[in-house]
């Protein structure tokens, strides 16, 4: 889902700061999601990636692990040198976002709670939600304030699903296994009254997107099916563009992918996620 104004122009600025790397942050190799739309919608720009494998999940953590390991992460990358941050992560953008923001200042910070709350609540004709995320989120309420703070009519039902984030890091994203886990979690949350129903599903969490097809064969053709990365790469689009913080370089951009362990399976796993080949010797494996 994008924004009915259209994309904004990719204004190359005159800001200190515009030939710095875009950060991404996530927990693990999911977020490459949001780096591919990242750097789909902004392709002239640079990016630097930190995936915090050695920790993942964070989505099962408790709320002062996912704090304390998110400023981490991000202090790392900041240090790095920065024209904008991205928590791709929606635990880390659930749980600690707020805290981000007031550490880093003025540095610009997103998450992809935000953006994915305003993309459901402008997709959706009837405003009734289901939000598909980890535990932590969940237990956050966060796309519930988020949508109800944009839409307060609307209604949000939250379900934790931990078993997609395994499949997708599996690669089990289609075939009986997937198509079973989708019917156990969505069957009962997409039944009752027709004007009951859920008009929107919103993906809360950076693994979710691989699922897509079998979720929308789950859920049916009505719900609209609302991936945070598109609309968070929209919404890094739109903040470069007020700030005049487009690059300027006529260097060809670059991406560096950095993770907390393992580059083979960074390399193996994530390669679906960026939808890029990636061999273990593109990962710099870094100690925060
Ligand atoms: N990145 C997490 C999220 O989007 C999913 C994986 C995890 O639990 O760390 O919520």
């Amino acid at each position: 889902v994008t924004g009915d104004s259209g994309p904004p122009a990719d204004v190359a600025g005159e800001h200190p700061d515009a030939d710095r790397p875009i950060g991404v942050f996530d927990s693990g190799i999911g977020g490459l999601t949001v780096l591919r739309a990242l750097r789909e919608r902004l392709p002239g720009e640079s990016t630097i990636y930190l995936g915090d494998t050695a920790r993942l999940p964070y989505g099962t953590k408790s709320a002062a692990s996912v704090l304390r390991y998110a400023a981490q992460a991000s202090t790392h990358l900041v240090t790095c040198g920065l024209k904008a941050l991205v928590v791709a992560c929606n635990t880390a953008s659930a749980v600690a976002i707020d805290d981000l923001r007031a550490r880093f200042a003025p540095l610009p910070v997103i998450g992809v709670v935000e953006p994915g709350a305003e993309a459901a609540v402008r997709a959706s004709r009837r405003q009734r939600h289901l939000v598909l995320a980890t535990e932590s989120t969940v237990k956050r309420h966060a796309y519930a304030r988020a949508i109800t703070a944009r839409s307060p009519e609307a209604h949000v039902s939250e379900l934790s699903c931990s078993v997609f984030v395994a499949l997708a890091e599996e690669g089990w994203t289609e075939g009986p296994v997937a198509e079973r886990a989708a019917a156990a979690y969505l069957d009962r949350a997409m039944g009752g009254p027709p004007d009951e129903r859920p008009d929107s599903v919103v993906l809360g969490c950076t693994h979710f997107p691989l699922l897509a097809e079998v979720i929308r064969a789950t859920v049916g053709p009505e719900p609209v099916i609302v991936d945070s990365a598109r609309t968070t790469a929209e919404s890094v689009a739109r903040v470069l563009a007020t700030l005049g913080a487009g690059r300027t370089s006529n260097a060809p951009p670059t991406l560096r992918l950095l993770a907390t362990d393992g580059a083979e399976r960074f390399a193996a796993v994530g390669s679906r996620f960026l939808g890029e080949p990636l061999s273990p010797s593109d990962i710099e494996i870094v100690d925060l």
